[in-house]
This record gives C-alpha cells, structure tokens and sequence, in this order.
C-alpha cells in the first residue's frame, strides 16, 4: 500500500497484519483495512456507488453489501474493517436479490436517457446496473420523484442536473475531504434530501469551482460543460498544468485535437489528482480568437504590423540583432525568459543569448519574485530551492505562513495544508491581510500576525530573540550541522535587547506577547514549517527576510527532514525551473557563477562558443542602459514586463528608446505593443518538455495537439539562432533535457525515459539519487555546514507621509494568474472581472469613500483609479489591489525600489493617497488608446512587406 492515499494524506496503515478469506481465497492486508479494499487486493471488484478510493468510507447506498460467515445481517463492506480469520462472501444469490433492489429504487427515480446522456459509457450508475444485472424496474414514475429538478447551469465549467442525483454524498465529502472549501451539505431527509450550495446557485456559492465534486460524482449530475459539449473523450495524455508552482499533472482527455476536459491525474506527484479552477478548467484561452498565429513585424511601434512568413520573420530579426550590434557593441543587446517557457525553451534562449550573441544579458521574470530565495537559500544553506516535498506538510505539526496565500496563490497545496490543519496541525500566520487560512471552514490560526508591510525582517529579529534569550536554540542540531562562529554572531546579534518583541511591536503593529507566544511554538511545537511566498521577497529587504527565515529554521533544528524546512511557494508554474536553467545574468546552469573558469571552460567546450565571464545585466539594468542609449535590442520570450515589471511608464518608455524588440507570445500582450518582431508561440498544450515547480518536481509537458502557430517556443528559438550562423541540431525537446543533464549535476539523472518511468523527479537526481531528492539536506547542508547571517532591519525609504499617508500593497487571487493573458481569456472572469482596490472601513469613511466607487490611487511614481472595495480584511492605513488586468495599472503607481541583493521590486509597498473621482486617470485615458491602436495594428496586419 502507498505512503499516501491519492490526496496525500498519510494513510492510517497499521503494521499488523489480518489474513481472512474472501470468496474462497486467503488475503493478508494491515489492520484497520476495509472489506471492500482487502477484496480489491485480492482482486475482488465488489458493487458499489458512495465509496471511492479517495474518500473516507461513508456506508450509504448498501450496494456494496457482502455476507460473513457466522454474523447477522449484510455489512457495508466499505465500512466494515477486517478481522483475523472472517470468512467473507462478496457474491451470494441473496446478495444479488438485495443488490438489484438497491439499483431497482435509484433507476425508479432516475431519467431513463442513457443513450442520449452525455456519460453515456463513462457513468458509475450506468456500469453498476449492469454489475447487479438489474433488468426491469418494478416502480414506475408516476409516484413522487425528482425527474423535474430543475438544472443549476450557474458556473460556466459544469452543470448540476438533480434530477439525476443519488444522494451519494461523494460531492459533499470530496469538498470537505479534498478541497476544504464545505460548500455543500446534503439538505433534508429521505425522499426530500437533495445536494446543496448554500446559496441560490453555484456561482453565488463559495464554491471555488476545484472541480473535485464533479470528478467525484458517480453519475452525470455533476458534469463538465465540455463534456456535454463535445461528448466523451477518446484518448487521454498525462501532461502538467501551465499555472501556477504547484505543477499538477493532468490527463488532457481528448478528442481528436480538441481538449475535452483536464482531468487532474491521481498519480501526480504534486497534486495526487486534487486540482483547482485554472488547470481544471481554465484552458480555453489555447484555442481563443487573439491568439496570434503568423510571425509579424514592423518598422517603428506607431506602423501597422506586416504579416511575413516565418523565414522572413527570423531573417528580420537576425539582421536587426547583426546590425545593432556592429553598431552599438555586443553588449547593446539582451533577451528576457519567462517562468511560464518550460525548462528546455529556458535553456535554448540563455544558450542563445550568451553563446550567439556573446553576452550575459538575460534575465528572467524570477527578478521581480523569487530572486531573494534564490540569493538567500544559497548563501545559507547552499542550495537556491524549497528543502521539501508538498506531501511533507503532512507530518508538520506548526505551519508557519509568511508573506503567502496559499488558498489563492497554489490552491491544491492550499487544500492539502488545510487538510492537515483540520487533523490539528497549528498555525500561524503573518501577513498584514486577513487571508482566508487566517479563518476559513474549521481552521483558525493561533495566531495572526498582522504587521505593517516591509516589516517582515524586523518580525524575524524578534522572533529569532524570542527563541535565543528563551533557551529555545537547539544546540546540538546548531553544533553538528551549522557553522558555530557564524551562530554565535547571529546569537549575539538577536538577543540585543532592540530586536525584542517588546522594543519592534511598535513598528511591527503586532502585540509583543503574540510575537513571543508564537516563536515558542514554532521552536518547542514539534515539526515545524515554514512556507513563504512573494509577500517576504517582494520588499527591499526581501533576501534578507529570506535568510532570516533560514536562520530560524536552522536554529530549531527544523531542517532536514519531513514535516519542517524552508518552503518558497514559487509563483509561476517554472519559475524555478527558469533559475536552474540558468536565465539569470550571473549563473550557468546548476546556480555556477559565470566567472568560475571551470564552469565557463565546460559550456565554452560544449556550446563551441568562447563565453563571457562578466555578469551581464539584469531586467532593471537593461531599461535603465536603454534609457541610458546603451540598451538597444531584447529578445523576450513569454514574458511581459510592461504588465508585470514596477513603475510601468519607466518600462515602456525604456522599449520606446530601443531600436529592436523581438516578443515571443500567445497574444499581443503588453510588452508586444512596443516590439517591432513578433513570433507568435505555442501554449503548453502544444509543446513537449518539462516544468520545475515549488518543490523542484521535475514533471513532463506533453504535446496533445499541433502548435497553431506551426514550431514549439525552442524551435523558433533555434530558427533565430541558424539564422545568426549558430545552427542548433535538437530534434525534439528530450535532446535538450539531455543535453541539460550532461552539462548540470543536479539534473544528471533526468531524462524523458526517466519520466516516462517515475511520472516526476525532484533534483537533485543523480547516480547517488537516481529517483531524485524529495528532502533536501538531510545530513548535512549542501553547502557542507549552515550559515548564520546577521540579518539587521533597514525600514524601506519608501515611507508614509502627509501627501502619500497610505501603503499600497499587491496580491493575487484565485481565479486569475498573474497578468491574466491566459485566465482573462475564459471563462474565469466571472469570478474577478476587474481589479479592485480593498480599503479598511476607517480609511474609506476619511475620504468619504463607498463600497463601489472610483477611487483614485497616487503615489510618487503615477497615478490610476480603481473600483473601491470596503473591507476589513486589510488594516487601517494599508490599501490592496490586485494586477491580473492591463488597464488596472497596478504596476504604474508602483515604484523603482528594490531587494539590496537581488532588484526584486519592492511590489509590495508603496505610499499612496487615495481620493474619490470620477474618471480615469491620464495613464489609464492614455493606455486606452494607445492599446486600441495596437490591437487594430495587429488584428488588420499587412500582408505585404513594408519593412
Ligand atoms: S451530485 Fe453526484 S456526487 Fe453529489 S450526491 Fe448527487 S450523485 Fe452523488
Ligand atoms: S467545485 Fe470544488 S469548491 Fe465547488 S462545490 Fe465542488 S468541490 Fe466544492
Ligand atoms: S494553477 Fe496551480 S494549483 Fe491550480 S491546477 Fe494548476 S498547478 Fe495546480
Ligand atoms: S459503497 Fe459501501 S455503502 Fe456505498
């Protein structure tokens, strides 16, 4: 039996073992096992209906009833656990009689319609009438019955059809067990008893539309509309959700070309065949009507774009990069990854980038997340990733959450916390806002520490006192694992009586008692985790919070096992795939600094390219050079700075002063409109490769169906470069993985067979780890001993003052991803069709603020204007917004502060004012039209060359 069931919840296996009969054959299985699965592993399918194997047992449609010899009555095999010795019969005339009834009386109130329904052939009901070789139906119609329920077709993914309804309870259990969310309740009693959201509909519900209920509905009550839509799929292919940095695998379950449903796959590593609304439904955007499918180009961003052919669009671009390099230098001229491109595409372009056009100018979108967590994990512990698998949560026994929101930022992970919260796990939260773990459904943190944004390193000092003047330390963990010398400096450092809890309460907004009780418990509760997100890096001290976090964590001792350690929720589905490929200006592959002779000697005699061991520029470097006139080419590959980069009119006026801006998209996003070379790209769906998530899962991405476009991202990639006189010789995208293994220790063991093998592998795998690493730093730290650093709190300049009294801080939700070019393009903007700004009910009434208004939003670096939202889910004096949608301009009033280490913005304060108007800001007014323009230039392109 597995570790885990297929939620990842630890399986109650006893190491004692029963051996009973079952029809006539002796089974062993451990204690506590039910009839039912020990007759599955002795391969006995026994009837049955309200019993999956994800569920707990609930015992109550009576179908999978069996005789024991000896006891009276029919017990539920489902719920019914072994015993030494019983001897069971699952198939008996009696049993049959009485399982035909069963059947008899769901069929009697059912729709007879099963050659029309859209399940048909794919429906539990179906199969079960026929297991029980149920006939006739005795009871007709004309009694009572549910045939006339009305249908709920309020959530745009899936119907609820109660008429069909068993009252099985699968849908209720599956919100509860697997999602968390409790948004249904079975209402009434016998006849009378029917599924229920709360609330009128669906959409109103709180339901998150995770889509559990409906994969766990044995009929077709709950169902997807693409399915009724396109029928039942043919064929499936396991590939890997294109989101967010849970990395959940999905059996895209085809027909012909056309995705019918996704379908999360039980056998993934990550998510054990939970999803939530974006991977499970929220694909539609692959086939939607702006998706750009013919390579474009252009003189100057005010022309209308020329349609060309791929080998003029290539050959363009190739002797734009040639010509503005012979006239600028070869420094003039960089290229931009992105976290949603998989880890071969990452790997082309870096190679492109400092192999072809001789230079280390790439960068990539982890600049503006994570880039502190890299920086920060390997200066402590040696190693620029999150030490734990998702599963590890399990065995936590306090989970701390810092600067997250996994509910909304990675859902499934977020449900599986949730479940070990429900199962007694303790919790604290810090985070200025009331996240929904703060209290949701059966959950309430211990402790929520609610402190003003950019405080987080000085919440760090005062806990790291807490623990060290306590007695809290565990020394001999610190001894044998850390370097002693560097402890000492940090112990001394922390125990100073400004770093107490009663000297920074002030500056943190959070009672000095919450602080103490919560650092006790984090260092004395048991297994402990910590898991942060882009709320701790996102600030000007963002990797400096990261080591704290480190320090903390070594200290306790909680590193190096299961159930504790240093988790980054990474954002995006491959942002830390993105990093290890190397798409950073100062690092091969493998985080090896491009200055190490060695390194640079081992790519130099692989790539044929003599390489430059001068760290190359960073995004933020690359606008201001090109402000500079310095900065003249980008290569951007999925990524879209103008949306998602700070101080938005600092970008674009930065593309504005370069000569050739070559975007690789889906759709003209932001950053298109300022380029003159668009290459149209393919959506995971049609590609092959792999994705590196939040817990260095390395998972395969399957093509299921032909890139519109023509080419996967890496084959234009390797166009361009023939087309510079740098020919790439890859056939398919496992010639690049093998390629990355030779060159990267970490990856060393990783192929396409492997992951045909083992589904996924977490790196490091090698020969010493050929299944991969799920735990890192078990006996000793990757970099040989752990290291303290002193972690001093700078406030962040960016201060409140009487012109901007306000900090604005940035998030994302549920429904949406990131800059929203997939998620707005489906149906998921019923849940968030605008971005809007959450304001606390004493600063809304100062400025004669409503729930609904426009308001509009100053700070030092712009201006925009957004819908109002009352709420006290922020505190008094901080203001909220979200930055899925362009004309939002979230990112024009942040500012250009950034990380000390890293040029991490600072996303996540910003002084604002704010003030009740009634029309959009010059920005936005501004942004209209400049948008529509673009979006005309590329709907009606030229079709003959006007280059
Ligand atoms: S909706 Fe489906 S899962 Fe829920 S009770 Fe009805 S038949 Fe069972
Ligand atoms: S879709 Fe998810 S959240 Fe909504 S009712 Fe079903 S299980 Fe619950
Ligand atoms: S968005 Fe994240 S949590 Fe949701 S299905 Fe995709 S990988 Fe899983
Ligand atoms: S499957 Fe056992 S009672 Fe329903």
């Amino acid at each position: 039996m597995s570790k885990y069931t297929d939620y990842g919840t630890p399986a109650k296996v006893s190491d004692k073992t029963i051996t009973l009969e079952i029809d006539g054959t002796q089974i062993t299985v451990p204690e506590g096992t039910s009839i039912m699965h020990a007759a599955m592993v002795g391969g006995v399918t026994v009837p049955k209906l309200c019993a999956t194997d994800s569920l707990e047992p609930y015992g109550s449609c009576r179908l999978c009833l069996v005789e024991v010899e000896g006891r009276r009555g029919f017990p539920a095999s489902c719920t019914t656990p072994v015993a030494e010795g019983i001897k069971v019969k699952t198939q008996t005339p009696k049993l049959a009689e009485l399982r035909k009834g069963v059947m008899e009386l769901y069929i009697s109130d059912h729709p007879l319609d099963c050659l029309t329904c859209a399940t048909n052939g794919d429906c539990e009901l179906q199969d079960m009438a026929g297991a029980v070789g149920l006939r006739e139906v005795r009871y007709g119609y004309d009694g009572e019955n549910h045939l006339k329920s009305e249908k709920d077709t309020s959530n745009p993914y899936f119907q609820f059809d109660p008429s069909k309804c068993i009252v099985c309870s699968r849908c209720v259990r599956a919100c509860e067990e697997v999602q968390g969310t409790f948004a249904l309740t079975i209402q009434g009693r016998g006849f009378d008893s029917k599924v229920a959201s709360g609330t009128e509909n669906f959409l109103e519900s709180e339901c998150v539309s995770c889509g559990a209920c409906v994969q766990a509905c044995p009929t077709a009550t709950l169902i997807e509309k693409s399915v009724i839509q396109h029928g039942v799929p043919e064929h499936s292919v396991t590939t890997t959700c294109a989101y967010c940095g849970v990395g959940c695998s999905f059996d895209a379950e085809m027909k012909g070309e056309q995705v019918v449903r996704m379908v999360p796959s039980k056998h993934g590593g990550a998510n054990h065949g939970h999803s939530c609304v974006k991977g499970r439904f929220a694909w539609g955007y692959a086939t939607h009507k702006d998706r750009i499918t013919k390579p474009m180009i252009r003189k100057s961003i005010h022309d209308a774009w020329t349609e060309v052919s791929w080998d003029e669009a290539i050959n363009y671009a190739a002797s734009e990069i040639k010509r503005i390099q012979a006239k600028y230098g070869t420094e003039s001229i960089g290229g931009i990854t992105s976290s949603r491109c998989t880890n071969e595409e990452v790997y082309v372009t870096q190679k492109l980038i400092r192999a072809v056009f001789g230079t280390n100018n790439v960068d990539t979108c982890a600049r503006v997340c994570h880039s502190p967590t890299g920086y920060g994990l390997k200066q402590t512990l040696g190693e620029s990733a999150g030490t734990q698998t998702f599963d590890s949560v399990m065995h936590s026994d306090v989970i701390f959450v810092m600067g997250a929101n996994p509910t909304d930022g990675h859902p499934v992970f977020g449900s599986q916390m949730k479940r070990r919260l429900r199962q007694g796990a303790k919790l604290i939260v810090a985070d200025p806002r009331q996240i929904d773990l703060v209290s949701s459904p059966h959950i309430k943190a211990d402790y929520h520490l609610k402190l003003r944004p950019g405080s987080n390193v000085a919440l760090i000092a005062a806990i790291s006192h807490v623990i060290v003047t306590e007695g809290l330390v565990n020394e001999a963990f610190v001894k044998e694992r850390c370097e002693w010398d560097s402890f000492e400096v940090w112990r001394d450092f922390v125990a100073k009586p400004e770093n107490s809890p009663e000297a920074l309460s002030e500056t943190l907004g959070v009672p000095a008692e919450d602080i103490r009780a919560a650092a006790r418990l984090y260092a004395t509760g048991g297994n402990a985790a910590i898991y942060y997100g882009l709320g701790v890096t996102e600030h000007s001290q963002g990797s400096t919070t990261v080591m704290g976090i480190a320090n903390l964590a070594m200290a306790t001792a909680n590193v190096g096992r299961e159930g504790v350690g240093v988790n980054p929720l990474r954002g995006q589905n491959n942002v830390q795939g993105s990093c290890d490929m190397g798409s950073m200006p100062h690092e091969f592959p493998g985080y090896r600094h491009v200055s190490d002779d060695a390194t640079r000697a081992l790519f130099e005699s692989a790539w044929g390219r003599p390489l430059s061991k001068e760290p190359g520029l960073r995004i933020p470097n690359m606008l201001d050079q090109a402000l500079a006139g310095n900065f003249k080419a980008l290569y951007c590959v999925g990524e879209d700075i103008v949306q998602s980069d700070p101080n938005t009119q600092h970008v674009t006026h930065a593309l504005e002063a370069m000569e050739c801006v070559i975007v690789q998209d889906l759709f003209l996003n932001e950053t298109a409109m300022y380029a003159h070379v668009f290459f149209p790209g393919a959506s995971f769906l049609e590609k092959s490769g792999t994705f590196t998530n939040a817990e260095r899962r390395v998972s395969p991405v399957r093509r299921v169906m032909t890139p519109k476009n023509g080419f996967e991202d890496w084959e234009v990639t390797a166009k361009l470069s023939s087309a510079l006189g740098y020919p790439m010789h890859y056939k398919h995208a496992s010639d690049i993985l093998d390629e990355i293994a030779k060159l990267t220790p970490t990856f060393k063991g990783i192929s396409f067979k492997k992951l045909d093998e083992l589904g996924s592998v977490q790196w490091p795998c090698d020969d010493e780890n050929p299944a991969g690493t799920p735990t890192m730093h078990i006996d000793e730290f990757v970099r040989g001993k752990g290291k303290f650093f002193i972690t001093e709190y700078v406030p962040t300049t960016e201060k409140v003052n009487a012109k901007y009294p306000l900090i604005l801080t940035t998030g994302r939700i549920l429904s949406q991803y990131n800059v929203g070019a997939q998620t707005r393009r489906t149906d998921n903007v019923a849940w968030h069709p605008e971005d809007i700004i959450e304001i606390h009910p004493h600063d809304a009434e100062d400025r004669g603020i409503n729930d609904g208004d426009w308001v509009g939003i100053a700070s030092r670096a712009g201006e925009t204007v957004l819908r109002a939202k009352i709420t006290e889910r922020v505190q008094p004096g901080v203001v909220y917004t979200t930055f899925h949608h362009p004309e939002s301009g979230a990112n024009v009033i942040t500012t250009e502060n950034s990380d000390w280490a890293t040029n991490c913005p600072e996303f996540k304060v910003t002084a604002v004012q704010l003030t009740k108007v009634t029309q959009l800001s010059d920005w936005q007014r501004d942004y209209k039209q400049f948008s529509e323009t673009q979006i005309d230039f590329a709907k009606n392109p030229r079709t003959e060359a006007k280059v």
